[in-house]
């Protein structure tokens, strides 16, 4: 009772001095990729310099912010599920605003008013400046749908808030959106046209996040490769930064086939504090499927890029995506996609079976033709096929050692400590001595699994 009191005095005395959003509590919920948790790091920096309080226990929260992603079905799903979920506090909780942003939002705004029609607001990508009014308005009963794409946006005035991150690494975008037009995918859709930030900007985030204490910058992009800002490219971009941000590790994803340049590898090369990794997905191994998918590259295009990348910096790992069960795959095509991941051997991949969105090219223009018991069946040859070659390749890395950077406690083992390499494999230790976390160590591997090198410290 009291509560209930003190609450509604609150409410009187802020709505008399137009302070509304004080006695909000906000919580983001993340779906899907990289720049979706940057993009919820920008919200929360935009939503906690209008003096709204961040809370991580959405029951603490009164007003709750979904942040989804509409590349395949399932994710889309989950956000349904979740909406459902909280229609019931919605119907309890008067004061309780639940709002809707990102790719979805951008890409089915009227669809979740009408079918979710206890949402208050919808806003995609490129309209969060306007979350706060939205907010406001929702206490006032205004509905909100802000899905405007602004090629001109990059939220270059915003330090985004890094409270999805570990306290060790963050993400920087360096661009938003995308021009490629891969047949299948709802990217350029809902994220709009590619633009990419002035490198100062760039540059200023990374020096603020190193002043909080970040070790680890991983600077992403749908296609980091076509980063450009006036005479500056991607090589040169990462270039300033190793200078500038000598103790920093730099990370980078993702980079497109057919637009990585030697000029990036040798940059990667060059560089201690560039992190050997490559993140470059293949798709296909079939030059027919690569070609209805518009990846604008070949099978022998790909292979000679790994090539380079194998021959310019000879520790670097490679991870890919991979997509099977894609408009009139044969199984010829298929084996296609078997043959080039054994003549590559990722380090790592993630595997997806081809699901139609609605809005892309192939969804209006090709068939999706292919069984889904064989999509099924082809996933998981995929993935058993990855299980094997990810072994394969961790296994060359017993009898090294590797700098580790220090993340924290082993999940499955408090006294032992994880970490990363810098080809991004997670290596699990045992020391003598407590680590710190955010420290770097020298780590000899023993042994590994399929996803882990496991090591002692040494000196
Ligand atoms: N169906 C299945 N997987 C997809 N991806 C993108 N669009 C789709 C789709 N419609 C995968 C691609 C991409 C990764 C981010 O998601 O492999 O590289
Ligand atoms: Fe989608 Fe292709 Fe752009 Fe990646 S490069 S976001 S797969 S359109």
């Amino acid at each position: 009772m009291l509560n209930l009191i003190s609450r509604l005095l609150a409410f009187f005395f802020c709505y008399e001095y137009n302070n509304f959003e004080h006695m909000y509590q906000f919580y983001i919920e993340t779906y899907g990729c990289q720049m979706n948790v940057y993009d919820s790091e920008l919200i929360s920096s935009i939503l906690i310099s209008s003096d709204f309080k961040q809370t991580h226990d959405d029951r603490q929260a009164n007003v709750i912010i979904i942040n989804t992603c509409s590349i395949r079905k399932t994710a889309e799903d989950k956000v349904f599920n979740r909406l459902k979920h909280f229609e019931s506090r919605k119907k309890k909780k008067k004061d309780f605003i639940l709002g809707v942003v990102g790719c979805m939002a951008q890409r089915i705004k009227e669809d979740i008013i009408n079918n979710f029609p206890f949402v208050d607001f919808v806003i995609g990508p490129d309209e969060y400046h306007n979350i706060v009014k939205a907010i406001i308005d929702s206490t006032q009963g205004i509905k909100s749908i802000k899905t405007v794409l602004n090629s001109n946006e990059t939220y270059e005035d915003i330090i985004p808030h890094h409270f999805l991150s570990n306290g060790i690494s963050t993400y920087v975008a360096i661009t938003r959106g995308c021009e490629n037009f891969c047949s299948y995918c709802i990217v350029p859709y809902v994220r709009g046209k590619e633009r990419s930030k002035k490198p100062e900007v760039i540059l200023k985030e990374i020096e603020k996040a190193l002043l909080k204490g970040i070790k680890e910058i991983i600077l992403i992009g749908q296609n980091v490769d076509s980063y450009r800002y006036e005479e500056v490219d991607f090589a040169d971009l990462l270039q300033r930064i190793a200078i500038n941000f000598p103790g920093m590790r730099i990370r980078f994803s993702t980079n497109h086939p057919k637009d990585i340049s030697n000029k990036v590898l040798e940059t990667v090369a060059k560089y201690p504090n560039i992190c050997k990794h490559i993140h470059l997905p293949v798709q296909s191994g079939s030059n027919k499927i690569l070609a209805l998918m518009n990846r604008k590259y070949t099978r022998e295009y790909y292979l000679e890029r790994i090539k380079a990348i194998k021959k310019i910096i000879p520790s670097c790992a490679i991870t890919t995506d991979i997509m099977v069960g894609f408009c009139n795959e044969t199984d010829e095509d298929f084996k296609e996609t078997l043959s080039l991941m054994n003549e590559v051997i990722f380090d790592h991949a993630f595997m997806f079976k081809y699901n139609p969105r609605e809005g892309t090219y192939a969804y209006y223009n090709l068939k999706d033709n292919v069984p889904e018991e064989i999509k099924i069946e082809r996933l998981k040859k995929v993935i058993n096929l990855q299980n094997k070659l990810g072994l394969l390749s961790k296994k060359n890395d017993i009898g090294k050692t590797y700098e580790v950077l220090v993340e924290g406690t082993s999940k499955k083992n408090k006294s032992e400590y994880m970490g990363r390499n810098s080809q991004n494999k997670v290596v699990v230790f045992s020391s003598p001595v407590p680590i710190e976390k955010g420290t770097y160590v020298n780590v000899f591997i023993e042994k590994v699994t399929s996803a882990t090198l496991i090591g002692k410290i040494i000196k």
